[in-house]
């Protein structure tokens, strides 16, 4: 994991100065604490600063990835083995558990763990105690956990996916990390900063800035992938530039090109009649119609509150809809804001 002492969290927004403000006050408690969000939203720099902040701070942060690695290596480079547990373990191998002991192990993408290891997960928890695979001996080690998930945990427990009984003791506090889009007052601190990154990567001598386009074209988008994504938009904007002048070129996409996805031009029997020169626009057939309108609706729905500033009556009237049938689409797509990343204006605006 990357040291994060001294990295500098940057936001000013109310709902992430409200995330700063529980992280706080819960980093000091040796408590599991789960860190929900989006992808690219924080999680793992919010977990280092979890860290940080606790009296742990000097002993050792471990992570674990639990969705990149089989059941069975999940489960030993958690807990350990013993010499001869398994076929290829010719030697005794201390899990993270052991390693972390004292200090924090960060469980990353927690969703993804089978249910056997979850039990392991909740022994250690309850008890603080586990045995190395192969092995039966007790081991003793005082961790405290943090999970992160971008999925519905409560959903999944409801499933069957995940022990109800494992998410009531790692969720002691859960911190849900807003998304980007609900945090536009960070868009232009978080795009300079980027950016001054990048210029010092380069070893250029200073940050021209963006022009008032860039910065309004920033503001507008809605960043699927959050500050993952803001970062390398910004990065690639800056080292495309000429290093003198503002930036004015974002090019979200990196994939666009007029080349991609060209479907094979029909062979020409014929000379082509001047009719048949028409564009037409080329599908992929078969295809999910329902899935295609769907995700057509929702990128109109998230498109229109972006450039209307979440303003829900001026985006009804945007879209030639009205108020009600509006809200009746948000709520079809949870398009809500949820309670705790709506920002004020919002719900109050009419
Ligand atoms: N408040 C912040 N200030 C500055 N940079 C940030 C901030 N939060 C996150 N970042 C940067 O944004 C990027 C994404 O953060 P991070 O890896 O913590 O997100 P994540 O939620 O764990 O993503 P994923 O779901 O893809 O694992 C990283 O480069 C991180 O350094
Ligand atoms: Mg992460």
């Amino acid at each position: 994991m990357q040291d994060s002492t001294q990295h500098s969290l940057i936001g000013q927004s109310i709902n992430f100065l409200g995330v700063l403000e529980q992280v706080s006050q819960v980093a000091p408690l040796s408590k599991p604490v789960l860190i929900i969000g989006e992808r690219g939203t924080g999680k793992e720099v919010i977990a280092s600063r979890l860290h940080y902040l606790s009296q742990r701070w000097d002993k050792t942060l471990l992570k674990t990835n639990c969705a990149a690695l089989p059941e069975s290596l999940l489960e030993s480079d958690l807990f350990g083995h013993e010499a001869g547990a398994f076929t290829g373990a010719t030697r005794k191998h201390q899990g993270r558990f052991e390693r972390a002991d004292g200090g924090t192990l960060f469980l990353d993408e927690i969703a993804s763990m089978s249910l056997r290891v979850q039990e392991k997960l909740l022994r250690v928890i309850e008890y603080g105690e586990f045995e190395r695979v192969g092995g039966a001996e007790i081991i003793n080690s005082d961790v405290r956990i943090i999970g992160a998930a971008n999925v519905d945990l409560p959903q999944l427990a409801a499933e069957g996916h995940f022990r109800e009984d494992l998410l009531d003791r790692l969720s002691f506090d859960v911190i849900t990390l807003p998304p980007l889009r609900y945090r536009q007052d960070d868009i232009p601190l978080l795009a300079d900063h980027f950016g001054l990154g990048m210029v010092k990567q380069l070893k250029r001598d200073f940050f021209p800035g963006f022009t008032e386009s860039a910065r309004e074209k920033l503001s507008r988008y809605a960043w699927p992938g959050n500050l993952r994504e803001l970062k390398n938009v910004i990065e690639r904007a800056v080292y495309r530039s000429e290093p003198d002048q503002l930036i004015n070129e974002i090019i979200f996409d990196p994939f666009a090109s007029p080349f991609r996805n060209l479907a094979d031009p029909p062979i020409q029997t014929e000379p082509q009649s001047s009719e048949s020169t028409e564009s037409t626009t080329t599908y992929d057939f078969p295809m999910d119609f329902k899935a295609q309108v769907r995700a057509y609706e929702i990128q109109l729905l998230q498109a229109a509150l972006q450039q209307h500033h979440y303003h829900q009556r001026r985006t009804a009237q945007a879209l030639g809809l009205s108020y009600h049938q509006l809200r009746s689409q948000l709520r079809k797509y949870d398009l809500l804001p949820h309670k705790q990343e709506k920002p004020q204006a919002v719900e109050n605006s009419v």
